[in-house]
């Protein structure tokens, strides 16, 4: 069972990680400091070891971390890092053609958790330019944020990529919410909340699994088909697809106030959280796949962490329980399993999976960024810690 005692109380649990993680982030941020990590190799990161150099989607997760770790601590040098890398990511805001639709994991996390934790102008005026290319994918007909670039078509050997939605989408619309509250503009919000209603509609089935992704028209907004995606295959339950609706549905319930975006993010978690409980707690890759291999996502366990907790703020006092609880069980296996509390290396949680199938491996059961940002963010929020940066 690792390092962690199985015995010990929640309480003791949050408090012996909590220390160390104070010591892991001290020393990684002393040794990466304004790079941009994604992976470590022989427990070092390296700078833009992700998929797409600068405007990889995961390029927010370090500096997120940092300011988690600013809020948490008030140590300087985390401020310092996060600052050095968010003008780095200016590169990104350069080049418009880069930014799809994750500009709110890059940028919430980065401009907006400065702005938001400083007051910082110039990172408002980024957040909100990112805000602007985010709104500008909106397909009016179809009403949907678009999915990706071209370049999918290879990727996913299909066709028109045009008219595709993606669940992960449900966590970059905060970065609307946000914009419209700071500009009092409400195009903002009402493109961020259209495309969570498209979405509740075509993303989520019955019994609260998900598709990855959906195909529409994108000339005339029709449903065209659920194409497969990063899980086992078409009609399957990525793991990680069902820990963003979790997560997503229920801060559009904080920035809206539609109680649906409650039901369904209830829905989504009952579905995951009874998926992980006959494993143990932990998240495989796709819980719609064959038993053998026996695959992991870690990933997928600290995101619907993150999610059970935001939905544990929004529900009453005698519900909050089955969340929380729900939480702390997936924290303490995912952590019992994959964690390396070893200071002299990078990285915490093993065990991150990008995609079902990867002949290669190189993408299975590894450390990736994500993993440790939403530990760090479950972990504080437990703390009364966290920085809000959705
Ligand atoms: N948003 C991409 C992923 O979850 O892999």
């Amino acid at each position: 069972m690792g390092e962690t005692d199985i015995r010990c109380s929640n309480q003791e649990w949050l408090d012996g990680v909590y220390e160390k993680l104070l010591v892991k982030m001290h020393a990684e941020c002393e040794r990466v400091g304004t790079m941009i990590p994604y992976s470590p190799r022989e427990g070092r990161y390296h700078d833009l070891d992700g998929m797409g150099g600068i405007h990889n989607w995961t390029n927010g997760f370090w500096p997120g971390m940092l300011w988690q770790m600013y809020e948490a601590t008030g140590e300087e040098a985390y401020r310092r890092a996060a600052e050095g890398v968010e003008e780095r990511m200016d590169e990104i805001l350069e080049g418009l053609e880069g930014v799809d639709h994750d500009a709110g994991f890059l940028f919430l996390l980065s401009a907006v958790a400065d702005y938001r934790k400083t007051g910082n102008e110039k990172s408002r005026q980024r957040g909100i330019y990112a805000a602007n290319l985010l709104a500008g994918r909106f397909n009016p007909v179809g009403n949907f944020i678009r999915a990706w670039g071209d370049g999918m078509t290879a990727f996913f050997g299909k066709g028109d990529v045009s008219g595709w939605m993606i669940v992960d989408c449900m966590m970059n619309i905060p970065l609307l919410y946000w914009a419209s509250r700071e500009t009092k503009d409400p195009r903002f919000a009402q493109i961020a909340l259209r495309h969570a209603k498209t979405a509740q509609q075509y993303v989520v089935r019955e019994d609260g699994s998900c598709n990855h992704i959906v195909g529409f028209n994108s000339q005339t907004g029709e449903f065209v088909d659920n194409p497969g995606g990063q899980g086992y295959e078409k009609g399957s339950s990525w793991s990680r697809g069902q820990s963003w609706a979790v997560f997503g549905f229920a801060l559009s319930y904080r920035h809206t106030g539609d109680v649906s975006f409650l039901n369904t993010a209830k829905q989504c978690a009952h579905y995951c959280i009874s998926n992980m409980a006959v494993n143990d707690w932990l998240p495989v890759v796709d819980y719609r796949a064959p038993e053998e291999p026996l695959k992991y996502d870690s990933t997928a366990g600290m995101i619907t962490a993150c999610g059970l907790l935001e939905l544990a703020e929004h529900v009453g006092e005698h519900e909050k329980r089955f969340y929380t609880e729900a939480a702390f069980k997936i924290l303490r296996a995912c952590d019992a399993k994959f964690s390396n509390w070893n200071p002299e290396e990078d990285s915490i949680v093993d065990g991150g999976t990008y995609f079902y199938h990867d002949p290669s491996g190189e993408n299975t059961e590894v450390p990736i960024i994500y993993a440790d940002y939403y530990l760090i963010e479950a972990v504080l929020r437990l703390k009364g810690k966290a920085l809000f940066t959705w």
